[in-house]
């Protein structure tokens, strides 16, 4: 089946099977592979994306129920080329080591912070409880978000 939405702000068409993932899509299709694969399931994180603005494991949405809304993947969370604050936190803080869970944790971060701009250290691991990191114990990437945050 044919869908058309919206992702990074452009309009894109895709051509998916009834069971097909939106995260497949974005990767294999639409050439975005910023959103990593890592569980399949909904457990990891890694495949967050926002749709029409809430945080989502794309790997759990189908495609076609994206069909007509709006996507954003960590490749369109900077604005105007460069990186944005929670990008450029994290790459300070070191809070990145193999990198696998950095994306889906970028875009869980970005939209923490636009709907609660100083949070509280609860509300920080509360917001990112969906994403798991098995390199870094979590420690900088607490301080990447409170950097960013303080911005
Ligand atoms: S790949 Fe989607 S939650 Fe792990
Ligand atoms: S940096 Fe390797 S999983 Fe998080």
């Amino acid at each position: 089946m044919k869908i058309e939405l919206t992702v990074n702000g452009e309009l894109r068409e895709a051509d998916v099977w009834g069971g097909e993932s939106l995260l497949f899509t974005l990767r294999e299709q639409l050439e975005l592979p910023g959103s990593k694969n890592a569980c399949e399931q909904g457990e990891c994180g890694s495949c967050s994306v926002l749709l029409d603005g809430t945080l989502v494991c794309s790997c759990l949405v189908l495609a076609a129920q994206a069909d007509g809304h709006d996507v954003v993947t960590v490749e369109g969370v900077a604005e105007a080329g460069g990186l944005h604050r929670v990008q450029e936190a994290f790459l300070a803080a070191g809070a990145v080591q193999c990198g696998f869970c950095t994306p889906g944790l970028i875009v869980a971060t970005a939209a923490l912070l636009e709907r609660t701009p100083e949070p509280s250290d609860y509300e920080i691991r509360e917001a990112l409880s969906g994403n798991l990191c098995r390199c870094t114990g979590y420690g900088k990437i607490f301080d990447a978000v409170r950097m960013a945050a303080a911005q």
